[in-house]
């Protein structure tokens, strides 16, 4: 080998070391020592190296996560051990039994417990050879499961190789793989904006992701993994279960958070129903605790039954899954005409929220999950997501149920339906529908777009029925006197929801174009082509190409866009709405004192709301963002702040509260 291939091999290894190190600070210590931009130079430059000596390229380079071409099935793997699922138990006493058979299986020795949270996703087993993943696989049915190896690369937080000085060369390892809930409810919005059947659950978007043939799809998934267990080590195996965690930590692989250790049931039973209250402010999904006998050696003595272990115990939490009957299917009429099935049900207590509706998208949905009217049904409260009607207890039916069957005209204005070829949903042909215009009003006043929150579905039912009010340019004509006398409006408050109307006139351009409800256009998708094009008429104008040269703009809402700015009804709302002195031209986002920064906001603000403190950052150049992540600058912690305070803490953010924050945005 010539010098210059050695030193470029030597930076390569340098530099992949150096990037999984950061890796292993950033996912499993919480703790990053480099900034994003230091980090991103490492990666550049081992881009650059790899380029120019492809041969050279180490297969755990941490620029080859996302690697091989679509698969037509997975292939099947056996686990060399079984993967064992756990007993459950449901109550103190249950749990008590278990620590009085293990006492009795160990005749009186003393035993220790670990206890960690019970994540709630799919299990993995993973295979290093010589520190080097070489397999990952589904659990399966434990003993066969599902080669996804491309698939788990793709998650950031698995090392591809592990930590140097790793006690494990050749091990298996098992944990979970899971979504975080915030993560799970961004994913689900972004596929109701872009017409997709949401998840029902983060477990069952993991689960799905992670099944994707296609690597790069799974890449695109918010994923991430905790290890619970050293399942096979080929050097010596520590004596405790604790000791196992240790070294999986120290080998780059993040454990359960949380993990506790005890003498006593009694400790053991204390720590779990604290946890009880908490198990919402971890960021993902915990559906119990896993309680564990500690020493390796008192595990194997006590052994497993055909499918659970004897030294462990799940104790599971009240589930967020009810079953209750299934009324009624109604079926709404949305904005763009949309007929959706929505489940009537008998109410039931789900987490400490009454539970009466859930969505079923669309007809294909009410098939595909065999529901009927008058069954029961499993209905399911997970994230911070809407309830969903998970599937119909088939084995609990009487006889007396009735089909669903898709009204063919619209149940609000009796005109014809049509579903256009590839599309799940049904709509209303008829633009002046007036459940359509209702929902168009609403939308148009919703908070994420003009922010108009006297105005609610009682009002503009009213203003609709009377005539007063057909599209949203009439609602800046209306007078104080138009407004008194309806029902629910006080004499003083009709005129505050006039002058309320009348200041949103300055609203964000990205705001209003969001509020025209174009369908597929989010309100991150109005803000990313408000910015690209400036103002409205630059979109009216824009052929289709040009709008999907708009990063985030794919070719179905370059089209959606088109097809609506192609009718004139839609060009005569814009110009009425430009009489009004709505604003239509986007401010100078990306140029401002904070440019550059992100923003991160949780809990209430005193003196704006977040929507609002958001578009303040963002007028002057700044950015907001959803969740705690390496990009965020700031956290603003408002009163009664989420998890995601924890999470900035514990990645050294910078906190400001609301003085601190206005005192910023002024300075600038
Ligand atoms: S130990 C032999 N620990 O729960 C026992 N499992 O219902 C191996 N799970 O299949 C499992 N968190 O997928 C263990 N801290 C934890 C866990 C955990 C989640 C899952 C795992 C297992 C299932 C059993």
């Amino acid at each position: 080998m010539t010098d210059e291939r050695k030193n470029v091999l030597k930076r390569m290894n340098e530099l992949v070391e150096a990037i999984s190190y950061h890796d292993r600070k950033y996912y499993v210590d919480d703790d990053p020592e480099i900034s994003d931009f230091e980090y991103d130079m490492l990666v550049k430059e081992l881009e650059g190296l790899e380029s120019d000596y492809p041969d050279m390229m180490f297969p755990e380079s941490p620029t080859q996560r996302v690697s091989g071409e679509p698969l037509d099935e997975f292939p099947q793997v056996e686990h060399g051990l079984s993967m064992l699922s756990l007993d459950n138990c449901y109550s103190p006493e249950e749990l008590r039994e278990f620590d009085q058979r293990v006492s009795k299986w160990l005749e009186g020795e003393s035993v220790e417990y670990v206890v960690e949270l019970k994540v709630d996703g799919l299990g993995i087993a993973l295979i290093y050879e010589e520190g080097m993943l070489v397999r990952g696989a589904t659990r399966g049915d434990g003993r066969t499961g599902e080669d996804v190896t491309s698939n788990v690369k793709t998650i950031r937080s698995i090392p591809l190789r592990l930590a140097p000085g790793s006690a494990l060369a050749g091990a298996e390892v098992r944990g979970e793989v899971y979504m975080p809930t915030e993560s799970f409810s961004r994913l689900n919005n972004e596929r109701e904006e872009a017409g997709l059947t949401p998840f029902a659950n983060p477990r069952n978007a993991a689960a799905g992701s992670i099944r994707q043939l296609d690597p790069r799809v799974a890449a695109s998934r918010p994923l991430e993994a905790v290890f619970y267990s050293l399942s096979h080590s080929d050097g010596p195996m520590p004596s405790t279960h604790h000791q196992c965690l240790d070294a999986l930590r120290q080998s780059g692989l993040r454990t359960c958070p949380h993990v506790a250790r005890f003498r006593s049931i009694g400790e053991v039973l204390d720590h779990i129903m604290a946890w009880e209250s908490r198990r919402d402010t971890v960021g993902f999904e915990v559906d119990g605790m896993v309680v564990k006998v500690d020493s390796l050696d008192q595990q194997t003595r006590l052994g497993h039954t055909a499918k659970n272990p004897r030294w462990a115990i799940a104790y599971k939490f009240p589930p967020k899954q009810m079953t209750t009957k299934l009324l009624e299917i109604r079926v709404q009429v949305g904005r763009t005409g949309a007929l959706t099935p929505v489940a009537v049900l008998e109410p039931v207590e789900i987490g400490g929220v009454s539970v009466s509706r859930s969505t079923l998208h669309n007809e294909g949905e009410v098939r595909r999950k065999g529901l009927m009217i008058g069954d029961q049904v499993l209905v399911e409260r997970a994230g911070d997501v809407i309830p969903q009607v998970v599937k119909p207890i088939v084995e609990r039916r009487t006889g007396d149920e009735t089909e669903f069957v898709m009204p063919t005209h619209c149940p609000a204005c009796g005109s014809e339906t049509a579903r256009e070829e590839g599309e799940a949903v049904r709509r209303c042909v008829n633009a002046s529908c007036p459940a359509q215009v209702k929902e168009r009003l609403l939308h148009f006043c919703s908070r994420d777009a003009m922010d108009l929150d006297g105005i609610g579905p009682s009002l503009i039912d009213q203003l609709v029925d009377s005539e007063l009010v057909d599209d949203a340019a009439d609602l800046y004509s209306l007078s104080p006197s138009d407004l008194t006398g309806l029902e629910g409006v006080a004499d003083r408050s009709s005129a505050n929801i006039v002058a309320a109307i009348d200041s949103s006139r300055a609203r964000g351009f990205e705001r209003l174009l969001f509020a025209l409800g174009i369908r597929h256009v989010g309100a991150t998708t109005a803000r990313d082509l408000a910015r690209a094009f400036g103002d409205i008429d630059a979109i009216i104008s824009a052929p289709e190409d040009e709008l999907s040269k708009v990063p985030g703009i794919g070719a179905v809402v370059a089209s959606s866009v088109r097809q609506f700015f192609d009718r004139t009804e839609n060009l005569s709302l814009v110009e009425r709405l430009r009489g009004q002195r709505l604003n239509m031209t986007a401010s100078n986002p990306r140029s401002g004192p904070l440019e550059g920064k992100t923003f991160l906001f949780t809990g209430e603000l005193r003196s704006m709301s977040r929507q609002e403190a958001g578009s303040l950052v963002e007028s002057l150049g700044g950015q907001v963002a959803s969740s705690v992540s390496k990009a965020v600058d700031f956290v603003v912690a408002g009163e009664n702040p989420g998890s995601k305070l924890a999470n900035a803490r514990k990645l050294s953010k910078k906190i400001l509260h609301e003085e601190e924050f206005l005192r910023v945005v002024k300075a600038d």
